[in-house]
């Protein structure tokens, strides 16, 4: 409220109504515009002291007299109009009330493009038909039905009604495919003429956006033509489903409703409707409950107080109600227009804004308008009919996901933020579907797929190539007794075990496409589907993006990679440099250097005490070579005498044994197996190469590697397996090709033949598999990729691939001898190398130790003053010195003269 005082509001203010009096709708809006007048004036904070005054005035169902109506209440200066019921009149008085500034506020006209900013004063507390269709759409998108076919009435409500319904199916993924416009009066024959052609289709979901009386008519006579049987899904808009109540339907309809969805608005259970209720049940004769009650009269009811709140804004605010004299507008006799006396409200636009603004909790949720005046947020309930009775089964509101088994809380839809949202309509798509409890047509509790094949439609025609090879995967043969011809192979069996699993029969022809010559171009094949020539395709189709773009796959049934595939080249006699291989140049070095070391280190070791390694520099010098390398073949004629020198020759010695043996196994796996390796290692380096590549004709490898840059005079076409292996084995040079690029399955049969010829060189480089193609949006492809699926999982796929492969005969180990380096190198041996060389290291260092230990003895007993603090270049001098005299006297020990100095008793022992 605001502040002014209510005593300069006017005395009274007065509104107008309009609406259908004799419809059944119409009796209950005007009961409940009486109580809602009559709440108005006795509420203490609305217009308080301002009596509202409501003139009603008939528009029945047709807009010229909806005009009139309105014409009159204009011109009794109502300051805004409740109504008008039907859209088709709204369309002609929202025009009349922009030319009045009068605020037209309806309860029941619900067509979508009321929402157009051309009708500026047309405002509504009903939900726009655009939500009833995002309802209907959901509950369509539930069942995952691509298709449905909407009736409607040849008016601009109906056509409105059923293009919303199109916009939010194709937003789902879905599509009206036919949209029946019924003229009005239709009769039985008309209808009839419908639904026979409708039969012949494959759709089986059917919207009725008509009134009752057309309604209950299609519903009769598809009854005649059992379109109420099982399989069907018959749903009707708010327009007809209202009318389903147990007073409305005698013994005779009520065969005809049996399964039938009904989509309602749904008003949420609250005090306000409670209170509404008991009012309207102590103002009436006739005692309705909650449930039964129509929600427009609800809205009607709204739709009072919405201007009512409005009014009040409007007079507290100052505003004067005042009227222009009217806008003179001449005829062409010279007079002027009755519209002409028409009054302009002053004060209209401040008003509509006013109600704009309204916001309240009313019988039928809570009452806020966006800025076209749609009422914000909306719920709908799907009843299903059974017996006399319909039972709500499910739910759909604005910002919810999709439909639900548990009606809203009030504020769920109808709150500030539960505007239309795109976002969450399209989030509520990808919601799992909702399993209502329905009995559908037929009394089967299982919902329709929502298609069949036609019962009197043609047999399906479907494309298989007619292939010039590879008859394993798609083959003819011609039996010349019948003068007939039928077709078999891998593809022909997987689609026939496919069929077993639909739960439908389908009939249909094979048509050979191609000559029998050339493989026809399988992109053509599949433009062709695309252009309707044909209702699918059977045969080694790879599913390609390009191809999805155009027409729909069933999940694939067997993988098609591509590979190379390479013959096998013996390289034996043409690498005299083989033993080489088997290290990196990096081991050979490592090998080298451990060998010198490991010498060295002996030497080191040996040559005090071992005559053997002793003489001139140069006989040293041989002798050690020829003593490490002879550990090589385990050969060595030298003894190693040294405690030291032993361990370090027997870690070597292990050494070599491994290195020894790892050579060996490499230089025979390179020279038998490896030997086999082409030089193309895969489809790099074949792009890196001139040479021809080969590759089956028809397929998509030909743009495939043209899109690679590859030269088209490089590729070459061949048309079977005997003509691939023919130009693999003659090669480049003799007129052949170096590699063949094709997917799996071809390679699989190629191979089969002689697999140890040629050899698939690197990975399958694309992921791929063969599918069989639908055109766009046929509800088969779903239902045959369910059947690949299974089949997959129970492994009847493998079999019938076994049976078809079954040439196969090479053993696993040279199926798929992909080429790869076995070469060694280091870094399988550093461990080894490592163990190695440290041990010698130590061996040399405690040797050198033990030197030292007892040239310090021998210092100490000749009482030498050599300290420790000596330079240590002077000290080493005098050990180097002590260690030439301990060679010497070891020598004369040997001699048998005697020594000069002592020595360990290790040192002396002979190994
Ligand atoms: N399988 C050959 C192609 O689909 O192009």
């Amino acid at each position: 409220m605001n502040c002014m005082g209510s005593s300069n509001l006017p005395g009274h203010a007065k509104i107008g109504a309009l609406f259908a009096f004799n419809s059944t709708v119409g009796k209950l809006v005007q009961q409940a515009i009486q109580l809602a007048v009559r709440d108005v004036n006795t509420a203490m904070d609305v217009l308080n002291g301002t009596k509202l005054e409501m003139e009603m005035f008939d528009s029945g169902c047709n807009p010229v007299q909806g005009a009139a109506s309105a014409v009159e209440l204009v011109k009794r200066s109502v300051l805004a109009i409740v109504g008008p019921q039907s859209s088709a009149v709204a369309q002609f008085v929202a025009h009349i009330g922009s030319a009045t500034n009068v605020p037209l506020v309806s309860f029941g006209a619900t067509d979508p493009n009321l929402s157009e900013m051309q009708y500026p004063f047309f405002i509504r507390v009903v939900p726009s038909d655009r939500l009833q269709m995002e309802a209907v759409a959901a509950f369509i998108a539930n069942y995952g039905w691509k298709e449905a076919v909407v009736f409607h009435m040849d008016d601009d409500y109906g056509m409105h009604g059923a293009s919303s319904l199109s916009n939010s199916l194709q937003a789902r993924g879905s599509k009206v495919i036919d949209k029946v416009a019924l003229i009005p009066g239709i009769d039985k024959d008309g209808i009839d003429t419908q639904l026979i052609r409708l039969a012949e289709r494959q759709t089986r979901v059917f919207v009725l956006h008509t009134p009752p009386d057309v309604g209950r008519l299609i519903l009769q006579e598809a009854y005649f033509h059992d379109m109420l049987e099982s399989n069907y899904a018959w749903i009707v808009t708010d327009l007809m489903s209202n009318s389903l109540t147990d007073s409305e339907l005698d013994t005779n309809t009520v065969k005809y409703t049996q399964g039938l969805i009904g989509v309602r608005r749904f008003v949420p259970q609250t005090s306000e409707l409670g209170i509404f209720m008991s009012e309207w049940n102590n103002s009436s004769q006739s005692g309705l409950l909650e449930n039964q009650i129509n929600p427009y009269a609800l809205y009607a009811y709204d739709a009072v107080w919405a201007i009512a709140r409005a009014l009040d804004s409007y007079l507290h605010d100052r505003q004067a109600v005042v009227f222009q004299e009217p806008i003179k507008l001449p005829t062409q006799s010279g007079g002027e227009a009755d519209l002409s006396q028409l009054k302009i409200f002053q004060g209209g636009n401040k008003l509509r804004a006013h109600i704009l603004d309204t916001k309240f909790k009313g019988t039928s949720g809570h009452i806020k308008f966006d800025n076209t005046g749609d009422l914000e947020g909306a719920a709908f309930e799907f009843v299903n009919m059974v017996g006399k009775s319909p039972h709500a089964v499910g739910y759909w509101w604005t910002n919810g996901v999709g439909v639900s088994l548990t009606p809203p809380i009030d504020q769920a839809f109808s709150s500030s933020n539960a505007a239309y949202n795109d976002e969450a309509f399209l989030s509520s798509t990808q919601a799992n579907s909702t399993k209502m409890p329905i009995i559908w047509p037929g009394k089967v509790t299982d919902a329709p797929r929502g298609w069949v094949l036609p019962k009197n439609g043609h047999r399906l025609k479907i494309g298989v190539p007619l292939k010039a090879g590879y008859t394993q995967i798609v083959g003819v043969s011609n039996d010349t007794t019948t003068n007939s011809t039928s077709v078999h192979g891998f593809c022909i069996s997987v689609f026939q075990a496919a069929l077993n699993y639909l739960p439908y029969a389908v009939p249909y022809d094979f048509v050979l496409v191609g000559d029998g010559v050339t493989t026809p171009t399988y992109n053509d094949l599949v433009s062709s589907l695309a252009e309707q020539k044909y209702d699918a395709i059977v045969g080694d189709v790879s599913i390609l993006a390009e191809r999805l773009k155009i027409v729909d796959f069933t999940q694939p049934y067997i993988e098609s990679g591509l590979v190379v595939l390479v013959p096998v080249k013996d390289k034996k006699e043409n690498n005299p440099w083989a033993f080489l291989r088997p290290f990196t140049s990096v081991m050979w070095f490592t090998v080298l250097v451990s060998f010198l070391f490991t010498g060295t280190v002996i030497w080191i070791l040996e040559h005090k005490v071992n005559e053997e390694f002793r003489g001139p520099p140069k006989a040293q010098f041989i002798t050690v070579l020829t003593f490490i390398f002879s550990t090589l073949f385990f050969s060595q004629k030298e003894e190693t005498r040294s405690f030291f020198g032993r361990i370090v020759l027997l870690i070597w010695l292990f050494v070599i044994l491994i290195i020894n043996s790892s050579y060996t196994a490499s230089l025979t796996s390179i020279l038998t197996v490896e030997q086999l390796a082409p030089s193309i290692k895969g489809l790099e380096s074949l792009l890196q190469t001139s040479f021809p590549i080969g590759y089956q004709t028809g397929s998509f490898v030909y743009d495939y590697l043209r899109n690679l840059n590859v030269n088209p005079l490089r590729l070459k076409a061949y048309n079977s397996r005997e003509d691939s292996i023919k130009a693999l084995t003659d090669g480049p040079s003799r007129g052949g090709v170096a590699a063949i690029v094709e997917e799996l399955p071809y390679i699989q049969l190629l191979q089969s033949v002689n697999c140890k010829k040629f050899i698939i060189a690197g990975q399958e480089f694309t992921k791929s598999g063969w599918g069989f193609a639908f055109p766009r949006g046929s509800d088969i492809t779903s239902d045959m990729s369910q059947a690949i699926l299974h089949m997959s999982e129970t492994g009847e796929l493998e079999r019938i691939r076994t049976y078809w492969f079954q040439e196969l005969a090479c053993d696993d180990s040279s199926k798929d001898p992909t080429v790869q380096s076995n070469q060694l190198d280091i870094m399988s041996f550093w461990g080894l190398f490592l163990i190695s060389g440290v041990a010698s290291i130590i061996c040399v260092l405690i040797h050198l130790l033990s030197l030292y230990n007892n040239y310090r003895k021998h210092q100490q007993a000749e009482g030498s003053t050599i300290t420790v603090s000596k330079r240590f270049s002077e000290h080493f001098k005098q050990f180097i010195v002590y260690a030439d005299k301990a060679k010497h006297e070891e020598k004369k020990v040997a001699d048998g003269k005697g020594a000069d100095i002592s020595l360990t008793p290790s040192m002396t022992t002979k190994v």
